[in-house]
């Protein structure tokens, strides 16, 4: 039978519900709004830990003016449902209030170079948002291990990189996107596409394919990149951000060996990202 997990929005009744979890503890941190991805990196975490922590937040300082921060899809009932069936043991739930007591942080984090890039060239203050959020749940709930998921690989990244440049001392695990049979990224913003802009999103995950089928025939960075573009150029509806071959840590361009093939693009007003990792054996 599956057990539903403990829910607590405060941090007073997190630390009472922690200290009732003894062991390895791995943490899952979400936004909500979840799906078979964030499900699969619970069991991620369940691989490695005696017990698994899941936060729900949309975290307001990773949202610029502007963005989706309003709208973004708040579900908790259905998400401690899924959660039920995933096996965690613990939901944090907290107000805004809760994360940010005094307000507005006055130390913040510099996320550095690879958050410059990217993601970060179009929404600047992104990551340092995220880097701050992730810092301080990390300070309240303490975890040996943490899951991420490959498909903000970017964050991924700059989330490891932190983790070692402050010695944080917390295992960061990454666990594989999960797609849908179609091939769409499983994402919570995929919410927001109507069921034309669905089909038409479609064109992501085949740039990314044509890109690897080019990586694979030994074709060199430029045309894997080729490749991508002129996939996602077939797709009228696709307002396209980027598409760029980067290094799995820095993300700066790189030319061969392990790379990340990554690309941005707008569906109508969804923006959506994704990415795979292929190895550039340059022809
Ligand atoms: O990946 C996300 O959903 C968010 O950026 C995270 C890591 C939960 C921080 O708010």
């Amino acid at each position: 039978m599956n057990h539903s997990p403990s829910v607590v929005h405060t941090r007073t009744a997190l630390r009472e519900a922690l200290n009732d979890l003894p062991g390895k503890r791995g943490l899952v941190m979400t936004m909500g709004a979840l799906h078979e991805g964030h499900l699969s990196l619970v069991t991620e975490a369940r691989k490695h830990c005696d017990h698994v922590v899941v936060t729900v937040f949309v975290n307001p300082t990773q949202f610029a003016p502007g963005e989706d921060f309003d709208a973004y899809p708040r579900t908790l009932d259905a998400d401690v449902a899924a959660l039920t069936r995933a096996h965690a043991d613990l939901v944090f739930a907290p107000s805004v209030e809760d994360v940010y007591p005094h307000g507005d942080a006055q130390v913040t984090i510099n996320p550095g170079p690879t958050a410059q890039v990217l993601e970060g060239a179009t929404r600047p203050t992104h990551f340092a948002g995220v880097c701050l959020v992730v810092h301080k749940v990390f300070n309240l709930i303490r975890p040996d291990v943490a899951v991420f998921g490959q498909k903000d690989a970017q964050q991924l990244a700059i989330i490891r990189q932190m983790v070692r440049d402050l010695d944080m001392g917390i295992e960061i695990v990454g666990a594989p996107i999960v797609r849908a049979e179609d091939g769409l990224a499983l994402s919570s913003r995929n919410a927001y596409l109507s069921a034309t802009e669905r089909t038409q999103a479609l064109v992501l995950s085949r740039a990314l394919q044509a890109g690897q089928r080019a990586a694979s025939s030994g074709k060199n960075a430029e045309t894997i990149v080729r490749s991508a573009r002129e996939v996602l150029a077939s797709e009228p509806a696709a307002d396209v951000d980027y598409v760029a071959l980067v290094d799995p840590t820095t993300f700066l361009p790189v030319s061969r060996g392990e790379a990340v093939l990554a690309l941005a693009a707008k569906i109508g007003t969804t923006r959506l990202i994704d990415n795979t990792v292929l190895e550039v054996n340059d022809d």
